[in-house]
């Protein structure tokens, strides 16, 4: 019997059904990542094979593919996307909160009068960093638009497919962009990247509930006082749903992008652009 309560629509590609992915809890995370896997639950299987076969709203308006490379326009740049199709790691796919935070963040970067974003988005002279970047995209998008200190982080058995992105778009990007094994558990790891960051840059991470509370500890000892974090979001699994958004609202305020304010050809129904900013500033 498959759970009913798992939703996984908007991957771009077939997961395989064995996934290795961080256990965040585990104190082994941090000095042997090798070790930390962990298997998805068999209903969570059930609903990754049946919605994974069946159609995804909005996927031809977002250009969705099962591709190997996903082509992502970025200003007058097109970045190539390569999905790793038979890795058992989340990271070496292209998840739809990705292009969605990149071409809001394009249709609202131009300075112009009513631009409600203009100041959450001014890149200029701003320090990021990205968890759980994956395959790049969102990192390597925003970098396109101006955000051009950034750091991209995730998992290490992720980096071999991120540095395949970083290399292959490196004619775009004009250079490589940084990039940092960080596991959200892990507070040297933290501490090494030298915080405040100005700028805190997510996309699709909330899908694991034992991995939610170093989700949002990582983010908040990342961002800065008066920093932002630009979260592309999509309901993946309903208990680490409750708890994400339990624990931002005590640590962040919370501001949802309306819908009609996402790209339009980017605005996929069951995904979201949340900006958050800390509640308890020390300053
Ligand atoms: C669903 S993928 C999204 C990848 C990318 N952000 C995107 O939108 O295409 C989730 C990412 O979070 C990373 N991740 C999950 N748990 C993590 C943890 N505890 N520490 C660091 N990264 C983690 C995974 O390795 C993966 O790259």
């Amino acid at each position: 019997m498959c759970g009913p309560s798992v939703y996984i629509s908007g991957p771009i590609r077939v997961r395989p059904m064995n996934l290795n992915i961080p256990e965040p809890n585990s104190s082994l995370l941090a000095h042997n990542p090798k070790q930390t896997t962990i298997q998805h639950p068999p209903h969570l299987r059930c609903v990754l094979e049946s919605k994974l076969h069946s159609p995804v709203r909005g996927r031809e308006s977002m250009k969705f593919t099962d591709s190997p490379v996903i082509e992502l326009a970025v200003n007058d740049a097109v970045l190539s996307l390569q999905q790793d199709n038979g890795s058992m790691h989340v990271g070496t796919t292209v998840w739809p909160c990705s292009l969605v935070l990149v071409k809001f963040a394009e249709r609202w970067g131009p300075p112009s009068d009513n631009n409600p974003y203009a100041r959450v988005l001014d890149f200029q002279g701003k320090r990021a960093v990205e968890l759980g970047t994956g395959c790049g995209v969102a990192g390597m998008g925003l970098y396109l638009l101006g955000l051009t200190d950034l750091l991209l982080t995730d998992i290490a058995p992720v980096m071999p497919a991120l540095k395949r992105n970083l290399k292959v778009n490196k004619p775009i990007l004009r250079k490589s962009l940084k990039h940092s094994v960080l596991y959200w558990n892990n507070p040297q790891q933290i501490a090494a990247l030298n915080p405040p960051f100005d700028f805190v840059i997510a996309t699709d991470v909330v899908y694991i509930p034992e991995s939610v509370p170093s989700l949002v500890s990582a983010m908040e000892t990342l961002v800065s006082d008066d920093g932002v974090v630009l979260l592309g979001y999509q309901l993946r699994a309903p208990e680490a749903h409750e708890l994400f958004w339990e624990l931002c609202q005590q640590v962040f305020h919370v501001e949802k992008v309306p819908h009609e304010h996402l790209h339009p050809d980017y605005a996929y129904e069951e995904t979201d652009v949340y900006l958050l900013k800390k509640k308890n500033k020390k300053q």
